[in-house]
């Protein structure tokens, strides 16, 4: 079968663009079959080395060049031949969680989801501090920055085993004809992640084991303490927030908090794992 490459990868600059809108690359094939859509594995947004000492190259080598590889291969092999091939990642994860009866390619696409915007969350440098409209969200949705910081900390060091801790946007229900939204932060177990649930992510920390044990081995609360303070990229944080607010409010309204709670809002702590 002759193939042929037709584009580069569709990527705009990566804190503006959902990984689902950058994640994939045309690849065209000539044969009997119509054209498809395979995934690629997305180049990291910066260099291998530029993240030492507080996230080391070797890690990266291992985390993006193996581990996150291998959940982009592994999704191909899975949804090849199948009417899932060319639907977008962001599509891919609500479809396979299927509430909750997860299909067999969930957990690989779910993975490639995460580890985009994972890797989008970070930027090289000593670590910055939120500024503006976000700060100021942060400050009231969780009393002041150092609040949130703690509560953020503390949701990544107690997921329980592999998984994640998430700074999303929460609209209110679905259902409520003006949604207004305020900053919450969620911890998912294995490959799940906020999108599922309708909210809308605006930061991630990858808290399985191979994120952090070649550089910290089993001292996750050092390594959560090193994105936290040195590695987050909060200009991609208000980019995202910016986007959020396309389609809901955040102006201060008295929402109660149960109209928040509304729905199903928890996500399960399954035991499975896999690498
Ligand atoms: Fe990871």
């Amino acid at each position: 079968m002759a193939t042929l490459q037709c584009s580069s990868a569709i990527r705009a600059a990566p804190w503006l663009s959902p990984p689902s809108f950058s994640a994939r690359t045309r690849k065209c094939r000539f044969s009997y079959r119509p054209i498809v859509m395979e995934l690629q594995l997305n180049p990291l947004p910066f260099d291998m080395d530029a993240l030492e000492p507080h996230m080391s190259k070797r890690t990266l080598e291992f985390h993006w060049g193996k581990h996150h590889r291998a959940y982009v291969n592994n999704l191909n092999k899975q949804i090849a031949g199948t009417d899932l091939e060319g639907m977008q990642l962001d599509e891919l994860c609500k479809l396979g969680y299927n509430n909750g009866n997860t299909t067999a390619y969930f957990n690989n696409a779910g993975q490639v989801w995460n580890h985009d915007f994972f890797w989008e969350s970070i930027q090289p440098g000593d670590g910055k501090k939120p500024s503006g409209e976000l700060l100021r969200l942060l400050e009231r949705d969780f009393g002041s920055f150092e609040a949130f910081v703690a509560e953020f900390k503390q949701a990544a060091a107690t997921q329980f085993g592999s998984g994640w801790a998430w700074l999303v946007a929460k609209p209110t229900d679905p259902l409520v004809e003006s949604k207004h939204g305020k900053l919450v932060i969620e911890k998912t177990p294995n490959a799940t992640n906020p999108l599922i649930l309708g909210h809308i992510p605006l930061l991630t920390i990858d808290v399985w084991e191979h994120a952090y044990y070649l550089d910290f081995q089993n001292r996750r609360p050092d390594y959560i303490s090193t994105f936290v303070d040195k590695l987050i990229s909060w200009d991609t944080v208000a980019a995202r927030l910016e986007q959020a607010k396309e389609s809901v409010d955040f102006s201060d309204a008295n929402i109660p908090d149960d109209e928040f709670e509304k729905g199903w809002n928890t996500f399960p702590n399954t035991e499975d794992e896999w690498d």
